[in-house]
């Protein structure tokens, strides 16, 4: 039976990617019907709405979403479509699996771990004001409730997944109050996994370890600036934003996007690199259950990165999004 999800395609590079990754996801043989929807400044054009009621309802009936970057205007315009998507539906765990990509240059050999991002609150509740002229006020709301929650949603992730460490990272020896919460909250939610290891560092000294023996790492687990800064980090460690997938995840719907942005210096030139839209929809298709055919494309990727004939420009090659996403379902064949 097909799975309808819905589709926002996005803008700049996100029309390019999400052709590219529906190909792939087709030749696969996913089975996916799609409810396509304009998001950002062609929806504002459009419909006086850069996210439209109607794509929300669209997420919130079909529960899964499969997202291309969108623009946001600097200064001015519309709020961050991702930040607005993520605080409507609720989609409070985001999620970067990292890891090291047979035949493509990076630093370290051997990376597999996962960021987990709490993505509601910390700073970027926006809640932000002048005291006086000259001194200014951003307050960083930690919440026992989101911190507990995004905990579980980690030790959860670590129980499925097989893996065998948490690690909670913080600066509870500065911020006692807020980090002191988040914490406190991660401790005692790992009383309930006996079975998974549970430890915690200081977010400075967290960073140093990962550029020294990233591979070291299972699942982490940051609020939310923390996670934002860390999940780059981590995707510099493996080849950068351009091959990781990631997912932002609710109780009731989850919204999978390419971790970076719209490009436009290479947008409509059939340039892009598909890979990080591709990776994060084969992190829905196994949120879908549909694991073996994302284990098969998956295995294409790897081939087809190993064989360095057919790459996209960013991966050191001169093929096009296109050619790139040819090469690939032919690997599945
Ligand atoms: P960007 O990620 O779009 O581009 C940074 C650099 O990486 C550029 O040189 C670009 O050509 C390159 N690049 C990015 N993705 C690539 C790909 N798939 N293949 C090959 N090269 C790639 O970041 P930038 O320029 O800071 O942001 C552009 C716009 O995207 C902004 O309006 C920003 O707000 C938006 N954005 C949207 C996101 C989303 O929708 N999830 C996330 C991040 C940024």
């Amino acid at each position: 039976m097909k799975t309808t999800i819905t589709l926002i395609p996005g803008d700049g590079i996100g029309p390019e990617v999400t052709g590219a990754t529906v190909r792939i996801l087709d030749a696969a043989g996913a089975d996916l019907e799609y409810e396509k929807h304009l998001a950002g400044s062609e929806a504002l054009a459009r419909h006086g709405n850069p996210l439209p009621d109607e794509v929300l309802d669209s997420v919130r009936r079909n529960k899964v979403a499969l997202k291309g970057p969108v623009t946001t205007p600097v200064g001015h315009g519309f709020r961050s479509i991702n930040v607005q998507i993520r605080q409507k539906l609720d989609l409070y765990a985001n999620l970067r699996p990292v890891f090291s990509v047979p035949g493509l240059p990076s630093r370290f050999e051997g990376v597999d771990l996962v960021v987990v991002r709490e993505n509601t609150e910390g700073l970027y509740t926006g809640l932000e004001h002048e005291v006086v002229p000259g001194v200014v006020e951003s307050l960083k709301v930690i919440t026992a409730k989101a911190s507990t929650r995004i905990a579980r949603y980690a030790f959860e992730y670590a129980r499925r997944e097989g893996r065998k460490r948490v690690t909670a990272a913080h600066k509870a020896n500065i911020m006692k109050l807020t980090d002191g919460l988040f914490l406190d909250r991660f401790w005692a939610v790992s009383k309930d996994y006996e079975e998974i290891q549970a430890d915690d560092r200081i977010i400075d000294a967290l960073c140093m370890h990962l550029v020294i023996r990233p591979e070291t790492f299972d699942v982490l687990v940051l609020e939310n600036l923390y996670g934002d800064i860390v999940s780059d980090l981590c995707a510099g460690l493996v080849g950068g934003l351009g091959v990781c997938g990631g997912a932002n995840i609710g109780d009731d719907s989850a919204v999978f996007e390419a971790v970076h942005g719209s490009a436009p210096d290479i947008a409509g030139q059939n340039l892009a690199n598909p890979l990080a839209l591709l990776r994060s929809s084969l992190l829905m298709l196994r949120h879908l259950g549909k694991v073996e055919i994302a284990d098969r494309v998956e295995v294409a990727i790897r081939k087809v990165m190993v064989e360095q004939k057919v790459l996209t420009g960013d991966l050191g090659g001169s093929a096009s999004t296109t050619e790139f996403a040819e090469s690939i379902v032919r690997a599945m064949e």
